[in-house]
């Protein structure tokens, strides 16, 4: 897989891409990450990105030109078209669903804006995909892209040591993750549960599963009527 991201920040990338799990999939070839600086794409000497917006107001808003400059020569840096995503508060919520269908893209084109805003004809003109990554407002895209990408890179197969991590993850069955524990057996009084240590898988899995609701139930309840919505739907 092949992902894109155009930023006025590559920098910012560095240390995130390369470190344990996302760093073992770029270097194992798994995924195949590049960073164009759309302020390459600046007409002027003072290398221009932003300006005042029309009508007033605070802030500054990005330009079209460079961006759609960039955009066009990233896009062309690889025969596959790719999905082009727009990071944005405004976009539609990512979630692990999501996450599983963007993995299965042959190639991500992602787009981290910043300043107060982007000039809409930005938005209009790629006619990208928006995504947020929560309802909240963040300085730019730089932080949603890398969590868009540590989230789909770790699905990816052959991404995380044992081909199981991923399908126990919170998320995947749509409940939260069952309590897990490692050595020592007792730990400040507080003991591993007896049926960790039993030897009996099945057991195990059972109280896992069992646990996994009781703590989605308490602390997630939203999740369990997505589930229930999602199984109606099916019909
Ligand atoms: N850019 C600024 N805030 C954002 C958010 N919540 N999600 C995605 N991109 C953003």
């Amino acid at each position: 897989m092949r992902v894109d991201i155009l930023t006025l920040f590559p920098e910012m990338f560095e240390s995130p891409l390369g470190h344990s799990i996302l760093k073992r999939a770029r270097d194992n070839g798994l995924v195949d990450i590049v960073l164009t600086n759309i302020r390459d794409f600046a007409k002027d000497t003072f290398r221009k990105v932003d300006d005042k917006p029309y009508g007033g107001g605070p802030g500054m808003v990005m330009m079209p030109g460079p961006l759609f400059d960039c955009f066009e020569h990233v896009q062309n840096l690889s025969p596959e078209k790719g999905r082009t995503i727009l990071m944005t508060p405004q976009g539609q919520k990512f979630d692990q669903k999501k996450a599983l269908e963007l993995g299965a893209e042959k190639r991500l084109i992602l787009i981290a804006g910043r300043y107060e805003g982007l000039d809409e004809r930005i938005r209009i003109g790629l006619g990208a995909e928006q995504i947020s990554i929560g309802d909240y407002v963040l300085s730019g895209g730089e932080l949603a892209a890398m969590v868009i990408i540590d989230a789909i890179v770790r699905l990816l197969p052959d991404a995380l040591g044992d081909e199981d991590s991923a399908k126990d993850d919170s998320f995947s069955a749509g409940l939260l993750e069952y309590p897990q524990y490692t050595r020592p057996e007792v730990f400040r009084n507080m003991k591993v549960p007896d049926i960790l240590l039993s030897g009996d898988h099945a057991k195990i899995a059972e109280w896992r599963r069992q646990q996994a609701l009781e703590r989605t139930k308490k602390w997630r309840p939203d999740l369990l009527n997505e589930n229930d919505k999602n199984e109606k739907d099916k019909g």
